[in-house]
């Protein structure tokens, strides 16, 4: 394993420190390039270059391996709870049985927002996708929290703010679920477990008594586990950028929102269930879309499709298909379009065009059957995402401020015009 990279630049040589991560990932350290050579690298997208060292998460995309701390998202998904998982993330160990009744009790006791945040709900349009919602509402917390907004904010204030976040965003997303359908706002109840509090304050109605089903609680804790951290995604390295303005985590968080929120990232669960319902509306035939997928001059994707570093199969799509499987059998429905996703499946996974891309399904490509399963609203996808995404944000952001990372600042390659002498109006 080379310790060095020497690079050979005008005729000198410059020695360049080359970083082994644990799992012998490898890096060119270029944090003195410009000063030693007066350049600067250019890599559109990122798609080679390391933005921090992490201790969080590893993903290795050429074997489909993705663990969290050190432990197997197969091993998580089958065995912890999605607090386990959160507590991990954060602070670094799983939980003995009082740290986790702790978490968990400092959680539950701060589940409920300002009733002022009402009036900003009330003051959007029915129609606002929750996404836009969850984003403008999750920044209005440091209004109610100002403390939050302290550059130089001790550790205790932290992980105040931590909390918070935690128990906070299942309240604020199942109210603006709620505030869209002209339903009556539901409070938390204390006496629930995280998911199932959440999935009361979604579906409970006045005039019904509401019991939370068990298979769906479970499917929930799985999906938001599967979704909690992801290393330096979009809406990772977007939370991790705005705090190292020192921005509050809430700020940093609502940034991360809307990033997540694009179609290409968080946004293509709702994508592919969309996607999946115009192909059943179409008649079922898989292979005129896959053909569209592969036509240069048709903007049609095949969403749920392809990824970044995955160059084989998402673990945490294997999961979610098995669940998708086992969920809609308990609750005894037959979805369509479960069935139209496992032909696409079928039908990308042996046409050359898939196979030389090595575009296989993501994480967002069945999930959406799931979420629909269990009762949650198409346009409510992504903002499930947002829940589960929610503690591997607030890790990736805690470990960027512990390390006291400058604030990120990336350089540029100018392509305008040359220095020119200002035209009046009658010279244009
Ligand atoms: C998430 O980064 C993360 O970790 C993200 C995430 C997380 O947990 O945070 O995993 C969550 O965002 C999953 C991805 C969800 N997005 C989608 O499902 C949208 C559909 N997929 C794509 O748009 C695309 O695959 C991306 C955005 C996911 C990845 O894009 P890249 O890495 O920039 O790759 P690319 O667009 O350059 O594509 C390479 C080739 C191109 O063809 P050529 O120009 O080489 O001929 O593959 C083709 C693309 O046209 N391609 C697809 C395709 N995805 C890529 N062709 C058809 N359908 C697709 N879905």
């Amino acid at each position: 394993m080379a310790d060095q990279a020497t690079l050979k630049l005008e005729g000198k040589e410059f020695n360049l420190p080359v970083i082994i991560g644990t799992e012998d990932e490898k890096a060119i350290d270029i944090n003195n390039l410009r000063d030693q050579t007066g350049y600067v690298t250019l890599d559109s997208g990122y798609k080679n270059t390391g933005a921090t060292q992490s201790a969080i998460t590893f993903l290795d995309g050429e074997l489909g391996i993705l663990r969290y701390r050190g432990y197997s998202i197969e091993d998580l998904a089958e065995k912890a709870t999605f607090l386990e998982v959160a507590y991990l993330l954060i602070y670094g160990e799983l939980p003995n049985q009082p740290e986790l009744a702790k978490f968990e009790y400092d959680i539950k006791h701060r589940t409920m927002v300002n009733e002022d945040m009402r009036k900003i709900y009330d003051g959007f349009p029915v129609n606002a996708h929750p996404m836009g919602v969850m984003a403008a509402l999750f920044s209005a917390l440091t209004a109610f929290y100002p403390e939050s907004l302290d550059p130089n904010r001790s550790p205790e204030k932290v992980n105040l703010t931590i909390l918070r976040s935690m128990a906070k965003l299942p309240t604020l997303a199942a109210w603006a679920y709620k505030n869209s359908q002209g339903h009556p706002l539901n409070y938390p109840k204390n006496g629930l477990d995280y998911c199932s509090n959440f999935l009361h304050m979604m579906f409970a109605l006045p005039a019904e008594e509401y019991k939370v089903d068990p298979v769906v609680a479970d499917a929930l804790n799985k999906l938001l586990i599967l979704h909690a951290d992801h290393e330096q995604n979009c809406s990772t390295s977007t939370v991790r950028l705005v705090g190292s303005s020192k921005a509050s985590l809430y700020s940093a968080v609502s940034a991360g929102i809307c990033a997540l929120w694009g179609p290409l990232h968080g946004g293509a669960n709702q994508e592919v269930i969309e996607m999946l319902e115009k192909i059943h509306a179409d008649g079922g035939n898989v292979q005129k879309w896959i053909e569209k997928a592969k036509d240069k001059n048709d903007n049609f994707r095949l969403m749920g499709f392809g990824h970044r570093v995955y160059k084989n199969f998402d673990p945490r799509a294997k999961i979610i298909k098995k669940a998708c499987d086992d969920v809609l059998k308990k609750l005894g429905i037959n979805d369509p379009t479960l069935e139209i996703a496992q032909k696409l499946e079928e039908a990308a996974l042996t046409d050359p065009y898939f196979i030389e891309r090595k575009l296989y399904p993501n994480v967002d490509f069945y999930s959406g059957i799931i979420y629909r399963a269990i009762g949650i609203p198409t346009n409510m996808f992504t903002v499930m995402f947002a829940m589960g995404r929610l503690p591997g944000w607030i890790a990736q952001w805690k470990e960027s401020r512990e390390n006291a990372e400058p604030i990120g600042r990336p350089r540029q390659i100018y392509t305008g015009p040359k220095l020119r002498p200002f035209k009046s109006m009658n010279q244009r």
